[in-house]
């Protein structure tokens, strides 16, 4: 019986050496069928076992268990290596069922400008857009900022180097501080009548803090034909608040206010107040107890800006407006902390679907 477990031993040896480094699928499958099956060679001797004389059967038991597991562990090591080589598509498997998508809900920011954008697209605007590197021309001259014009320092810029292939370094390009720019882009682009809304993000060197980054978003709306009126300023701005804020005041009614103000590019300038749609008016520590929400600069275009575009300001006149997206989205959500809606975590993304 030893003699024929060191055949047996010998035989095995044999066939794993024939299997080589990289064994087929039907060479594993033969070696196993020969060897490990309940009829294979390793069961016949185990079959013989029971006629060994008791004396012996320690020793001969000992070398058959040893060849066995000896034969066991080269098929399983053997086999592993066939699996790790076999390229994917040999196991790919049809018929399991498919991963499900995650469904992807509209980030805070993009549902406010989109249902904002919606508002203004009923009233007749298109919607535009320009870069976010702009020059010191678009961005503060063409508005009608003359140079070292305190109005500038409103606004804190990044400035970005640029070197332009003959070697000139440009001192004049910057990440754009509002949308406004935008405006006289568009003037240039095309002929009176101009109505359109331009959503986009804008850079300003701020602190970082709960309420500020230096990146956030704006809309910006313009408005340019023969003889329009301040009177058409705020029967547009009012109809937009009424349809976006007055939704938020559970069946109060919007009261709102244009407050004179100022900005380079416009003549007369207004900001607009509505009433605080988290306490109705009656006062609470978001509208500092007044009842009144700041939510939009606007004016009347001033001539300047119109020549600049290359729009006979005796021709044509015309209103613009901007105005800010994040703080809406944080109130209109409840999230306290402007950072969240940058970090992208899905944590706070799925909350609002
Ligand atoms: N660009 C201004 C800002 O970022 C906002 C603004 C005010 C835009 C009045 C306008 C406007 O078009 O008429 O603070």
């Amino acid at each position: 019986m030893l003699h024929d477990i060191i055949a047996l031993r010998k035989t095995i040896e044999q066939d794993i050496e024939a299997l080589g480094s990289l064994p087929t699928r039907e060479e594993l499958e033969r070696f196993r069928l020969k060897h490990l099956v309940r009829k294979g060679t390793l069961a016949e001797l185990t079959e013989r076992l029971r006629s060994v004389p008791k004396e012996e059967k320690p020793t001969v038991g000992k070398e058959l268990n040893a060849l066995k597991s000896f034969a066991e562990t080269e098929f399983k090591r053997l086999s592993a290596i066939h699996a790790s080589h076999t390229t994917p598509t040999a196991t790919l498997d049809l018929t399991l069922p498919g991963r499900p998508w995650l469904y992807a809900p509209k980030h805070p920011i993009r549902q406010t400008l989109d249902d904002m954008l919606a508002i203004f697209q009923r009233m007749g605007f298109a919607i535009a857009e320009g870069p976010e590197i702009e020059d010191d021309k678009h961005n503060f001259e063409d508005l009608n900022f003359p140079p070292d014009h305190p109005a500038r320092d409103m606004q804190d810029t990044f400035f970005v180097e640029v070197t332009t292939p003959d070697g000139i370094k440009r001192h004049d390009v910057l990440l754009r501080t509002h949308t406004s720019p935008v405006q006289i882009r568009l003037m240039k682009a095309q002929a009176p009548p101009i109505r359109a809304v331009i959503p986009g993000r804008v850079y300003r060197n701020e602190a970082i803090s709960a309420r500020s980054l230096a990146e956030f978003h704006q809309i910006e709306g313009l408005y340019i034909d023969n003889d329009v009126s301040f009177s058409e300023l705020k029967g547009t701005l009012v109809s937009f608040a009424q349809q976006f804020y007055g939704p938020m005041l559970g069946g109060a009614a919007l009261q709102y206010r244009f407050r004179p103000s100022f900005f380079p590019f416009t003549e007369p300038s207004a900001e607009m107040d509505i009433t605080c749609f988290l306490c109705t008016g009656k006062g609470c520590r978001i509208c500092k107890y007044s009842g009144w929400l700041e939510i939009l600069g606007c004016g009347m275009v001033h001539p300047n800006v119109l020549r600049a575009g290359g729009i006979d300001p005796e021709e044509y006149s015309g209103f613009a407006w901007g105005m800010g997206i994040e703080r809406v989205t944080l109130l209109r959500t409840g999230i306290d902390d402007i950072r969240l809606l940058y970090e992208n975590d899905v944590r706070v993304l799925e909350q609002f679907v």
